[in-house]
């Protein structure tokens, strides 16, 4: 039996702070519906503060959800919280998601201000907050590279405050999967009331290890991942939702999953791509155009003996239809003659060598050649 793995979405928040892209209300409630159909256990709506815009597609997102538990965002500050709370109070479920930077940067020169002092801003809030709402999660902004020993103390004192989830954010994507892992752990085995808390794992991209230090979080404990549709947010965006889910339910092995309807993932994958104006790399993993898609004739003969000789996941699981074996001049027999046969030729060995040599000539112009191609080009070789 596998244990379970929390999925909080912030597709809606961190994701939407991608530069350039807005996401109009209507576009919003539109991927809140299906990330709740999805199966995402938390759903962060916004930044009800930050603008007249977001605090009305919280509550709209708060009126609209069926399973998933809404969560605004707040910085440390009472007035942020206030807001939040009415923003979430349409909702059937709500998390308040607090929080204050806690590394010697950010306190010197963010906030011009003293780790106890922090301290008490960080407790002050989570006990506001608490006055709202019974779920609170507290993040320790910047915790990547925050002293294990100070952030150990930041998070004692807000779980006695009342947090019932610690975000351990590696804000600027600078952790290695050890150090990530590693920190976790440390705070599993050195936090006075740990166990009343559920740990999260929010990594950003910067260093392209936000997947692998998400997966490093809960091999070491943490039991929430955040993450967005096709990893997009700040920069180089934020774990990838689709990447963190498929990674645990092919691993069979960690005994760890999620309830995420995992058909679904290439569906949303594009929906969020469409609404947000943002293409998704062909070569991004389990979403894009390419990840299912074989070209050389060595992989295109072995996938098409047997899929999985090239595959490591059933395309159909992600809800990719089928795997494509795209015709090109590196193509090989096997592959002619399998889409061939797919548009209604069936050709014999003979028939098939003739065929070969008019494709190569052609694919040697085109870079790709199509299912129209093909019966000019049988036509061409007399057959
Ligand atoms: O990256 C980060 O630290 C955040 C927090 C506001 C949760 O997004
Ligand atoms: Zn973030």
């Amino acid at each position: 039996m596998s244990e379970y793995i929390e999925i909080f979405d912030t597709t809606l928040r961190d994701g939407e702070q991608v530069p350039g892209c807005k996401l109009d209300s209507q576009s919003k409630l539109e991927i809140a519906e299906q990330l709740d159909f999805l199966g995402v256990d938390v759903l962060e709506a916004g930044f009800p503060i930050s603008s007249p815009g977001d605090f009305e597609s919280v509550k709209s997102i708060s009126k609209l959800m069926k399973n998933a538990r809404v969560c605004g965002l707040t910085r440390a500050v009472k007035k942020d919280i206030d807001v939040a709370a009415e923003a979430l109070k349409p909702a059937k479920r709500s998390r308040i998601h607090t929080g204050i930077g806690t590394s010697d940067s950010h306190i010197k020169y963010k906030f011009n201000s003293t780790r106890d002092e922090v301290i008490e801003r960080a407790v002050a809030a989570v006990k506001h907050a608490k006055s709202y709402v019974e779920d609170v999660e507290f993040y320790a902004e910047d915790a990547g590279r925050t002293d294990n020993e100070f952030l150990a103390r930041v998070c004692e004192a807000v779980i006695k405050a009342g947090a019932t989830v610690l975000n351990i954010p590696d804000t600027t994507g600078y952790c290695l999967p050890e150090q990530y892992g590693a920190k976790i752990k440390y705070l599993k085995e050195n936090v006075t009331g740990i166990h009343k808390a559920i740990l999260s794992c929010h990594c950003h991209n910067d260093l392209g290890l936000a997947t692998a230090n998400s997966i490093a979080g809960v091999l070491n404990g943490a039991r929430q991942i955040e993450c967005t549709i096709n990893g997009i947010g700040e920069r180089a965006g934020n774990t990838s939702l689709e990447e963190v889910v498929m990674i645990l339910r092919q691993h069979k092995d960690l005994n760890l999953d999620t309830q995420i309807k995992s058909q679904q993932l290439f569906g949303i994958s594009q929906l969020v791509s469409d609404r947000m104006g943002m293409m998704v790399q062909p070569n991004k993993a389990i979403v894009g155009a390419n990840a299912f898609a074989h070209s050389s004739g060595i992989h295109q003969d072995g996938v098409i003996k047997k899929r999985e000789t090239y595959e490591i996941i059933d395309p159909a699981e992600v809800g990719v239809t089928e795997s494509a074996i795209v015709l090109t001049a590196r193509s090989g027999r096997a592959a002619l003659a399998y889409r061939a046969k797919k548009i209604g030729f069936e050709l014999d060995k003979k028939q098939l060598d003739r065929v070969y040599q008019e494709f190569l000539k052609i694919a040697d112009i085109q870079k790709e050649v199509s299912d129209s191609d093909l019966p000019k080009i049988i036509e061409a070789a007399n057959i």
